[in-house]
């Protein structure tokens, strides 16, 4: 049984079948391949783009989705999340997509070996998922010459699965990553796998990068006031036109964005930021996944 905990449970063979896959189901709309499979979504945290993403990609694919609200299920009566999910698991589903705010949480229900569990986003440890579409989005961009080629991860780094599961996959497909936030921002050297470059301003990595990606500021989870508000933060690390001059590089952001604070409204309509393809290839990628999973392993 297979398990997307993170991107590490997939081998470069798989990543490359993903690839193909999600550019193939982009160019033509597969047969519903799915149409015998069913799955569960449990999100105990609030989603936009995952939760619908996933239940687009499942429903192009023929399977069924079945949708459990934390905050009106039996949890709130004590039931223990194990328990939930071995619940869950009694109902025979293909896979259960689960979003939970600690880090352990996916691998500890993938190791009941129940069901295969896809990590939707698990504290700040990973969001595999995340990773992969935005792979694809820059292999896509770059007609997948993207060897060599230098991402700046820009913003709250240290409170992002995005960048965790981002840093891991980009490196391991050999683009040069380099970490851009205010000190408390940035990760210790030791929660890394390599050391990577660490710069404190936007300005010094302009000139030496080929892709940018915005993530959200997350002032709310930091207990040092780093800055008097948001307007600050925007000041130093807002990607905006003026910034970003006549230079050609891609800029991505996960989502939700937090416009003229992450990245400006100019910079939003502006063709080099793919931040709806981003999401647009989210539904291909997490196709190309629930196919790996659930028909292919
Ligand atoms: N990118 C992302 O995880 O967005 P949501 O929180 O809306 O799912």
């Amino acid at each position: 049984m297979q398990h997307l905990v993170d991107t590490d449970n997939f081998s470069d063979v798989q990543i490359t079948q993903l690839l193909s896959d999600a550019k193939r189901f982009k160019a033509k709309r597969p047969p519903q391949l799915l149409h015998d499979k069913l799955l569960i979504t449990l999100f105990f945290e609030a989603s936009t783009r995952t939760r619908s993403s996933f239940e687009v990609a499942a429903k192009r694919l023929g399977a069924a989705v079945v949708h459990l609200d934390p905050s009106r299920s039996s949890s709130k009566k004590g039931e223990s999340l194990e328990d939930t999910f071995a619940n869950l698991c009694a109902m025979e589903p293909d896979g259960v997509i689960i979003r939970h705010a600690e880090n352990e949480t996916p691998q500890r229900l993938a190791d009941m070996q129940t069901t295969p569990v896809i990590n939707a986003g698990a504290g700040n440890y990973a969001h595999p998922t995340q990773a992969l579409l935005d792979l694809f989005t820059i292999v896509e961009h770059f007609d997948g010459d993207i060897k060599g080629k230098t991402i700046a991860i820009v913003g709250d780094i240290v409170s992002s699965r995005v960048a965790a599961s981002g840093i891991r996959l980009l490196e391991r497909m050999g683009l040069n990553v380099l970490l851009v936030a205010p000190k408390q921002f940035m990760p210790e050297p030791s929660s890394l796998n390599k050391a990577l470059p660490q710069y404190e301003k936007l300005e010094d990595v302009m000139d030496k990068v080929d892709v940018i990606m915005s993530l959200r500021a997350q002032l709310e989870r930091h207990e040092t006031e780093l800055f008097e508000n948001y307007d600050d933060y925007a000041k130093q690390y807002c990607i905006s036109k003026e910034r970003m001059g006549n230079r050609d590089i891609l800029v991505l952001h996960p989502g939700p964005v937090m416009r003229n604070i992450d990245i400006s409204d100019d910079m939003l309509s502006d063709p080099r930021c793919k931040v709806l393809t981003q999401v647009k290839n989210g539904v291909y990628m997490r196709m190309a996944i629930l196919k790996l999973l659930l028909l292919d392993s």
